[in-house]
């Protein structure tokens, strides 16, 4: 019998810590709801004390998720765990998720603790989850760096008092596999209650290696697995889900263990998180790439087409890549777009439908045919767009050769007030980002700008993500449209509100609880 290993998906809570990838709560629990589809063990919900947005985020996440454990993230204090459990309440299988540093390091410059502080400390924090919840899991904060002996001491000591998962992360992203390896080897022998937990690995990527220490780690005895959808993380990111799951099936005969998740769903789920995110993933990325499976050498396609497996080690139909089917055209009724959104794991309300709807019909008429690319974005696009202190109405420019760059903007604020400006730019691209501006006034700087064709073609709708920064705080915004300049002002306009939402009265108010 091969072994099972958990997943743990981080993607809402870890992922999230990306510059920019910040999701609001519809956004969050589409993702949520396409992890339980996929088979995850644990969906890893956010930070509850970090933000009233997050808190609602995992409690709406735990109303409805039946089939996952859902997990909160706190410090080890008292304040993060009873505002944690409370955003658990209705989760069926809650989990809090809480530890300490243990780097000297860590507890030198961050915590600034003794080491007999911080064991002390964490072990109150178990005690005090362990009142709310059965399972607690304890995360061992840069465990990498930290003196083995300490480390063993202090996994002993929180799992006597409760912990039931502990987590080893490799917080920085230092180790090889072969120390990575040898480490979990070391604690699970050195630790004399071991046993009585499950040992869990959560490795970042800084030096390229997440996924193979997070490999080195299951072949010395963790069984559950923390990672994210297309390795979004903090930094270089995390483990990457879909390629540590495919290593582990696909290298059967060296891992020989399995785990719940059904691969079918992968690439719809990665494709999801990308266009929520705005994190656009690399072509070459392995398993979820544009060219994971794309053969251009004649030798290559040669061999591929006497036989897949000369170059294939996967069959792409196994982690859900199907041939792009042309399925919907201007004649497609609601019913079908419902029913085809359904199918790629959106599933709305019929005022969310009737929405994408009118969208969908200007797309149609355009392009004739409209493919599952265009139905993702434009999910994504009606999803991201739920709060919008300004909405964008209209967007005229004149553009040429010898012609001054001109935008005329036509925007609603939140009182329902219609307000127009003008400017003239280097671009038209420009030109409509001063007009907003001269509009909207709120100070930030364009960081990053990226446009793509979602499908082929010369009547291809536009998808723009660009990044904005006011101070340390990075906004990611999206927007699609046949129109390339319309695209680019809708994802400005998105950018811009989620900056607005953060920066209004009420949302300077709220407790931060910072990074972990
Ligand atoms: O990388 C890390 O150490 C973490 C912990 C908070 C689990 O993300
Ligand atoms: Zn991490």
């Amino acid at each position: 019998m091969a072994t099972r290993i958990h997943i743990f998906d981080t993607t809402l809570r870890d992922g999230e810590q990306s510059p920019g990838a910040s999701l609001n709560v519809e956004e969050k629990l589409e993702i949520a709801r396409q992890l339980e589809r996929l088979g995850v063990d644990v969906i890893e919900a956010g930070f509850p004390v970090s933000s009233p947005g997050d808190f609602q985020a995992v409690q709406a996440i735990s109303r409805l998720i039946k089939n996952c454990t859902v997990c909160g993230l706190t410090r080890a204090v008292p304040k993060d765990i009873d505002v944690a459990a409370e955003a658990l309440k209705p989760a069926v299988r809650p989990r809090i998720h809480t530890g300490l540093g243990v780097s000297d390091s860590h507890l030198q410059h961050k915590l600034k603790m003794s080491r007999e502080q911080a064991m002390e400390r964490g072990v109150a924090a178990v005690k005090h989850a362990r009142k709310y919840v059965e399972d607690v899991e304890y995360f061992l904060e840069d465990s990498g760096r930290a003196d083995r002996d300490y480390l063993c001491r202090v996994m002993e000591a929180v799992i006597k008092a409760g912990a039931t998962v502990i987590n080893i992360p490799d917080t920085t992203g230092y180790t090889t596999p072969e120390e990575y390896g040898a480490l979990i080897r070391y604690v699970r022998e050195h630790v004399p209650n071991a046993d009585k937990a499950t040992i869990s690995v959560h490795c970042h990527d800084d030096l390229g290696m997440a996924v193979a220490n997070s490999l080195a780690g299951v072949l010395n005895g963790a069984r559950q697995v923390e990672c994210t959808m297309n390795g979004i993380g903090e930094r270089a990111g995390n483990t990457s889900l879909e390629e540590v799951v495919m290593a582990m099936r696909t290298r059967r005969d060296v891992y020989d263990c399995e785990t719940g998740i059904v691969t079918q769903e992968l690439y719809k789920t990665s494709r999801m998180v990308s266009a929520s995110t705005g994190i656009l993933v690399q072509p070459n990325k392995a398993i979820v790439g544009a060219n994971a499976f794309a053969h251009s050498s004649g030798i290559h396609q040669d061999g591929v087409l006497k036989e897949r497996t000369t170059y294939e080690i996967i069959d792409p139909r196994d982690v859900g890549i199907l041939e792009s089917k042309i399925i919907l055209t201007a004649r497609s009724g609601r019913a079908a777009l419902k029913h085809r959104l359904g199918e790629l794991g959106y599933e709305y309300n019929e005022a969310m439908i009737d929405k994408i709807y009118v969208r969908f019909l200007e797309v149609a008429d355009l392009k004739k045919e409209v493919y599952d690319e265009d139905l993702e974005i434009l999910a994504a696009d009606e999803t991201s767009a739920v709060h919008q202190t300004y909405e964008l109405l209209q967007v005229q420019v004149s553009c040429g050769e010898r012609v001054i760059p001109t935008a005329t903007v036509r925007v609603r604020d939140a009182q329902g007030r219609e307000l127009i400006d003008s400017c003239h730019g280097t671009g038209p691209v420009d030109a409509v980002y001063r007009a907003i501006n001269r509009i909207v006034n709120v100070e930030n700087s364009l960081i990053e700008f990226n446009i793509q064709a979602v499908t082929q073609g010369i009547d291809a709708l536009a998808d723009v993500t660009i990044r904005i920064q006011r101070g340390n705080d990075i906004y990611t915004g999206r927007g699609a449209n046949t129109d390339i300049v319309v695209a680019s002002a809708r994802a400005y306009m998105h950018a811009l509100n989620k900056l607005i939402d953060r920066v209004t009265p009420s949302a300077a108010d709220r407790e931060t609880a910072g990074a972990v």
